[in-house]
């Protein structure tokens, strides 16, 4: 059942080239610059007018929904809000007939997330979700959607759920955009040729899983654990914080890098790692820079990088190197040896990967 795995959720790591490859099928076609989510087909219009979209999550969901927060603001210029679900029912959220809310959940049946959708539905805003399992209590209620279909995901971290919620996410930031006009269909196309070669680039992010392995050797024994990134890979520094504290118990914590002079800067000494997103893309010059801060402090720095990148290597302590790819997709591949990083240093803890302690795969009550 685990596939020759020693775990579900080293099996689940592995399977998101074909579960993004599955997220895709039959919703992109590049040539064409065509994007087909039949289940928002018949919103186009709101789509194209709505002045507000709010995402609703809990966890690793609510990170995907910040990933698409940067999506959608930057390529379908809509305003985006994303909420804790939880937050967002019980202090009378300001909804009207004009939203769309989005709740995303892998289960589909997150007590806190079903409630605040239910909430939106009574103010009279228009309800999507974004779900993997097929017909859960979310999918269900909702008025649209858009099914992830990352297949049965065991393992209690999320994993697999999480890149195709971004997948989805991504594809529907572009179909905004499209909506809207504001994106060119030729830069469209483009995009659609990049995201359809994605599953080819998982495949070959997950052969840093050796050289992850080495470096959670080194760094097994922390107690704690920064992870530092800008614009959408700070969304990605969350999910990696995440995923150690939940199956390796250690202490980690996400910030977007230029926070960390407001008051994390003060933790680094020589028993912290701090592990950066540092690809090429757009905030790469700044990125530099706060890796020379924490190196200034005696900070162990741990860089995720581009292929062939130099500067960040010359400065890093340990870098795992990337594809390159345009910002937009980044996420989906710098969350991979983070997963990766987590599973190794679980392991060597002796931890129980699939199943943490106190966590259930699906939070049903509140
Ligand atoms: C983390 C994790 C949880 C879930 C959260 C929401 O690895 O699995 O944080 O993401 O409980 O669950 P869903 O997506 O089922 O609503």
């Amino acid at each position: 059942e685990k596939g020759g795995y020693d775990h579900f959720m080293l099996k689940e790591i592995y399977e998101q080239a074909r579960s993004i490859r599955d997220c895709l099928r039959g919703r992109i076609y590049p040539a064409q610059g065509k994007i087909q989510l039949g289940g928002l087909q018949e919103y186009k219009e709101k789509l194209k007018m709505v002045d507000r979209i709010i995402i609703v999550a809990c966890g690793t969901s609510w990170h995907a929904g910040l990933v698409g927060e940067y999506l959608i603001e930057e390529y379908g210029r809509v305003p985006v809000e994303v909420e804790y679900a939880s937050e967002f029912r019980y202090r009378n959220p300001i909804i009207t007939h004009k939203d769309i809310v989005i709740a995303i959940s892998q289960s589909g049946e997150t007590a806190d997330t079903m409630a605040a959708l239910e909430i939106a539905k009574e103010r009279g805003a228009t309800i999507f979700g974004i779900c993997n399992v097929v017909g859960a209590s979310i999918p269900r209620i909702t008025d649209a959607g858009a099914y992830t279909h990352a297949g049965p995901e065991i393992g209690v971290a999320s994993t697999k759920a999480f890149t195709a919620q971004v997948t989805v996410l991504t594809l529907i930031a572009f179909y905004i955009a499209q909506q809207r006009g504001t994106i060119s269909q030729s830069k469209l196309i483009e995009f659609l040729t990049e995201l359809d070669s994605i599953p080819a680039l998982v495949e070959r992010t997950l052969q840093c899983n050796n050289r992850v392995e080495e470096i959670a050797a080194r760094f097994k024994d922390s107690n704690n654990c920064l992870f530092l990134g800008r614009g959408s890979s700070f969304p990605v520094a969350l999910e990696g914080a995440l995923k150690l504290k939940e199956i390796s118990y250690v202490h980690a914590e996400g910030y977007p890098a230029a926070e960390m002079k407001h008051g994390p800067i003060a933790l680094i000494d020589a028993d912290m790692p701090v592990i950066f997103i540092a690809t090429k893309n757009s905030s790469y010059e700044k990125v530099v820079s706060n890796i020379q801060e924490v190196k200034a402090r005696g900070g162990r720095v741990i860089a995720i990088v581009t292929e062939g990148d130099t500067e960040v290597r010359d400065m890093a302590e340990y870098v795992i190197e990337i594809p390159q790819t345009d910002d937009a997709f980044v996420p989906l591949l710098a969350t991979i040896p983070l997963q990766f990083l987590s599973y190794h240093i679980a392991l060597m803890r002796g931890c129980n990967v699939d199943q943490p302690r106190n966590l259930a795969k699906s939070v049903t009550v509140e």
